[in-house]
């Protein structure tokens, strides 16, 4: 981000570059603001459909992540026009299109150039009241941790690519990346959130790591709570998993203490570079298994408390089992 000019202040800006927060929040009424986010990325999965739809609900998600309701959508399209099929592109456009419906968004326009390779994404206009966002840097000592989405998945579509699923294993990663964080934020909206974000690149750790430093707390994570796909433990113990895995391992191991009882592949699991994950939410811990029923009862099958805010070892982590 050093890259960037600097930022000019403006006081209705509440959002900025400066916390790697999900999405930008922008004041323009007392009780309005806007959420705009943009997000693309070359086909993780080999259904066109798919690939549409998880793209969607990935640049969705960070609407979703502060708090927000998506209302505007515009496609970001990249396609090798003479080299592909165009009804490949159709299919893309109509698997984004529909998560953008489901989402309740409406799309209003859009850009595509002719390119090397297949790329697909949107920018997200949002609307939040200006009192109620959720950043990353809200976490408060002794709040505790929800994650709605399992982890694995960067893991899983590194095996899809070695040919290691079965069909009907695929499915199940394309459908917890398509699955839109709607309901989760929506069940969640009615609990005191103190910190909000969504797990994507920087995977489980990294994003916890960003949270604990927004705020100048520590983070206790338990690992055998964290929600996991099938599979990833075995083929991340075979080292199927991405190069970005391993870079946020490297990058969080300074910050991060395992038990002993954590071994190595569990340690990579829990850094695995995610694309369209859960939300990962702080709330008091008073509210916290009420929370967790409401998002089971309504459906987020896999929400878990995974950990806790601390303040001890302020911008740290620790994993027990
Ligand atoms: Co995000
Ligand atoms: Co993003
Ligand atoms: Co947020």
């Amino acid at each position: 981000m050093s890259y960037l000019p600097p930022a000019v202040p403006d006081a209705n800006l509440l959002v900025g570059l400066d916390t790697s927060d999900d999405a930008g929040v922008y004041r323009l009424t007392d009780d309005l603001a806007l959420v705009q986010t943009v997000d693309y990325f070359t086909p993780i999965v080999d259904d066109p459909y798919m690939f549409g739809a998880i793209a969607a609900a990935n640049a969705l998600s960070d609407v979703y992540a502060m708090g927000g309701k998506p209302i505007t959508v515009l496609n970001i399209v990249g396609f090798p026009i003479s080299k592909l099929d165009k009804r490949i592109l159709a299919e893309i456009l109509r698997g984004g299109a529909d998560k953008v419906r489901e989402a309740g968004a409406v799309l209003v326009g859009g850009h595509s150039i002719d390119d090397t390779d297949p790329k697909f994404g949107m920018a997200v206009t949002g609307i939040v009241h200006p009192q109620q966002v959720w950043t990353n840097a809200g976490a408060r000592a002794g709040d505790r941790l929800l994650l709605t989405k399992p982890i694995g998945v960067g893991i899983l579509t590194t095996g899809i690519k070695r040919g290691r699923l079965s069909p009907a294993e695929i499915q199940q990663v394309e459908q917890v990346m398509a699955a839109l964080n709607k309901t989760a934020a929506e069940v969640a909206r009615g609990y005191d959130v103190h910190a909000c974000t969504d797990i994507t690149g920087f995977g489980l750790l990294g994003h916890l790591l960003e949270m604990a430093r927004g705020a100048g707390v520590g983070i206790h994570v338990q690992s055998s709570s964290v929600p996991r796909l099938e599979r990833a433990r075995e083929l991340a113990a075979e080292g199927v998993m991405p190069g970005g895995t391993k870079r946020n391992f490297e990058w969080a191991s300074e910050c991060v203490t395992y038990a002993d009882s954590i071994d190595q592949t569990e340690q990579y699991l829990l850094c695995d570079a995610v694309t369209s994950g859960g939300l990962l939410l702080a709330v008091p811990a008073e509210q916290a298994e009420s929370l967790q029923s409401a998002l089971l009862a309504a459906g987020v099958e896999a929400a878990a408390i995974i950990g806790s805010v601390v303040q001890e070892h302020p911008g740290k982590i620790q994993v027990n089992e």
